[in-house]
């Protein structure tokens, strides 16, 4: 579904700050793929994120966007980030970016759901309200009591679950998925991440989830990449991840690198 080739990341090239951010990153994501994506801080992850969404521009390389139905690659490289928006959703780990605060409930799932539906006349009457509080009670939170509340009355886990809600309303084919559960409490980490496996599935999203969490990186998806220093070194399919431990990819890691994987470099939990 989306395909990247030999794609770097310079920053600040030809000054003395040049630092590659990503380096030769060949990579195929198939339609449907739940792949989990592990790293150290810096390694480039979320600059991988930047470029496949349309934020940064790469330096050097291609990407290309599969069109399942009717079977054709396009390149989207240089495509705006706003275009790209219709067709990739992006939730980050702060719980507080992907709504707006100062608005009620309603507002901001009216705001998203008119995205769903590009051009069409819609009003929030009655109708629209029980459809977004039918929307609203899959989430298990009682949030469609609440519909005229203001977005920052709702605790952090209950943000990141609105904003989850909201991102696959509004129909993208592609979720990228940044440390989401990260800054929540255990608890509302486990329900947020519930939530994902459930709308990953209903709705048939293809998947990228960047996590610190080794365990969850092994457990979830069908597929597993590791990124160091700008590069892609491990990237692992069903089988063989279903046979992978932590310990496993810090031989494995070992093995590739020729050092360590430092114990602070990612929570081995
Ligand atoms: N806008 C930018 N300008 C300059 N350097 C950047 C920028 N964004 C990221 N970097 C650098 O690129 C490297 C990779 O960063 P990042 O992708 O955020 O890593 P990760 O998400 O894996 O922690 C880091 O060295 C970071 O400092
Ligand atoms: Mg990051």
């Amino acid at each position: 579904m989306i395909r990247i080739e030999q794609v770097d990341m310079v920053f600040g090239a030809g000054t003395p700050d040049e630092n590659v951010a990503l380096s030769n990153i060949n990579l195929t994501i198939e339609a449907g793929d739940f792949v989990t994506l592990i790293g150290s801080n810096g390694a480039g992850k979320s600059t991988l994120y930047n470029v496949i969404a349309g934020s940064y521009i790469p330096s050097k390389g291609r990407i290309f966007l599969r069109d399942e139905k009717y079977q054709t690659d396009r390149e989207i490289t240089k495509e705006a980030e706003y275009k790209r928006a219709h067709y990739i959703g992006r939730i980050f780990q702060n719980p507080l970016l992907g709504t707006a605060g100062k608005m009620t409930l309603a507002d901001n799932m009216m705001i998203c759901h008119k995205k769903g539906y590009k051009g069409l006349k819609i009003s929030l009457n009655k109708r629209m309200r029980e459809r977004f509080q039918e929307q609203l009670r899959v989430l298990d939170m009682g949030l469609e009591n609440r519909l005229n509340d203001n977005v920052e009355l709702f605790s952090g886990g209950q943000r990141q679950a609105l904003t989850l809600l909201m991102t696959v309303m509004s129909r993208p084919g592609f979720l990228l998925l940044d440390e989401h559960t990260a800054a929540l409490d255990p608890r509302n980490a486990e329900i947020i991440m519930g939530l994902t496996l459930r709308f990953a599935a209903e709705y048939r999203l293809t998947v990228m989830m960047i996590t610190h969490n080794m365990a969850h990186a092994l457990k979830y998806g069908n597929r597993l990449l590791m990124m160091d220093r700008g590069e892609i070194i491990l990237n692992i399919g069903d089988t063989e991840k279903a046979k992978l431990t932590t310990d496993g990819i810090v031989r494995r890691f070992r093995d590739i690198k020729n050092r360590e994987l430092a114990n602070d470099e990612m929570l081995l939990n």
